[in-house]
């Protein structure tokens, strides 16, 4: 049962710096942040009745700031509230790219205590720039700390594992055991290690293997049309690695629901929130779809009490504004005026 609101699951359109609010202190076993990057843009949604067209879709997010400082502030105090939420042994993934990374690292350093930096993830998507005057930005980042010095790790799951290199396999693992699986021994600094062949090595700190395109592509079945989405198979990677079943997972920034979908896929309860309009639309809707039984915080003061929504309910639509014209040449002045699209 959640602290507050009475079902296991559930979902609020609010800001995320009001997180303690909907979860409470000390709550959350993992807690995944997407937020916006710095990048200058608003970023659209694709939407079938519009066209299907992402540079003519409605604006799902605007990722513009007054300044850096100013951004960062934000996210700052973002983060400080997600590490009150999170439980003695939780863990917190922030996702960012180049743009505010380095920058964002020393304040969550001085949040959680550097200390408890327990690494970071090279994420490559598959896409980026490959810029002409400078070093391609193919890659983003993820920053892991944990709350305390015990936490979970999981390092046995399948998800974290990969097949040793074929050479490998052939030159090392050349002894059987007693149940007849293959191992090979390494002795380092006097201690001697074994390994199974079958349990695979530990993955690396580079993921190229959950590109984006399983997100965001309309050919695939997990994609929204929501802008910036994430592949399933990175979320539940991080899920997997570092809760159990049971666990509150927390998504403060869940855009199109990725995590959520994700954590209800593995038996974990979740809490997601957004501030947007059409997140909410998209996430109730991809839940529903995937048969999780939720509760719906709205953002309306006055409507604030939190309904059940089961895969049964009608679908929760928040007033979303078509703002895109469908006339094609209205469409055009538009998207002149709202600048490049994502
Ligand atoms: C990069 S997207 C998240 C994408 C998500 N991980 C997915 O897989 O679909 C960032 C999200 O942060 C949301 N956001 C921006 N400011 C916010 C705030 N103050 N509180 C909560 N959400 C916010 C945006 O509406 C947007 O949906």
């Amino acid at each position: 049962m959640s602290l507050e609101q009475g079902w296991p699951s559930w979902i609020a359109q609010d800001d995320a710096v009001t997180l303690t609010r909907h979860v409470g202190i000390d709550t959350v076993a993992l807690a995944y942040l997407d937020p916006p990057f710095f990048v200058g843009l608003k970023f659209r949604a694709r939407d079938k009745e519009l066209g299907g067209d992402r540079a003519h879709g409605p604006v799902a997010y605007s990722d513009q700031w007054p300044s850096f400082d100013a951004y960062l502030d934000w996210l700052t105090e973002r983060v400080e509230v997600v590490h009150r939420a999170l439980a003695g042994t939780g863990s917190m993934w922030l996702h960012l790219d180049h743009r505010a990374v380095h920058d964002a690292k020393v304040r969550c350093d001085a949040i959680f205590g550097r200390e408890r930096f327990l690494g970071e993830v090279i994420w490559v998507p598959g896409n980026g720039g490959r810029r002409k005057h400078g070093p391609p930005q193919t890659h983003q980042t993820l920053l892991v700390y944990t709350k305390g010095e015990s936490y979970t790790w999981n390092a046995d799951d399948p998800m974290l594992r990969e097949p040793y290199a074929g050479t490998s396999q052939k030159m090392h693992f050349t002894h059987k055991g007693e149940d007849g699986r293959p191992y090979r021994e390494r002795t380092i600094n006097g201690k001697t290690y074994r390994y199974a062949l079958d349990r695979g090595r530990a993955l690396g700190s580079v993921w190229s293997d959950c590109p984006s395109m399983m997100g965001n592509t309309p050919l695939l079945s997990q994609a929204t049309g929501y802008p910036t989405q994430k592949p399933e198979k990175l979320l539940t990677r991080i899920i997997r690695a570092q809760s159990n079943e049971g666990d509150l997972i927390c998504d403060p920034f869940m855009g199109s629901g990725t995590t959520l979908v994700c954590a209800h896929a593995l038996g974990r309860p979740f809490f997601g929130m957004d501030i947007g309009e059409r997140s909410v639309t998209v996430t109730a809707a991809r839940l529903m779809a995937a048969g999780a039984t939720f509760g719906f915080t709205p953002q309306a003061p006055q409507e604030r009490s939190t309904k059940l929504v089961t895969a049964t309910s009608p679908p929760i639509t928040t007033a979303l504004t078509k703002a895109t014209p469908k006339n094609p040449a209205e469409r055009a002045r538009t998207a002149r005026r709202s600048g490049p699209a994502s």
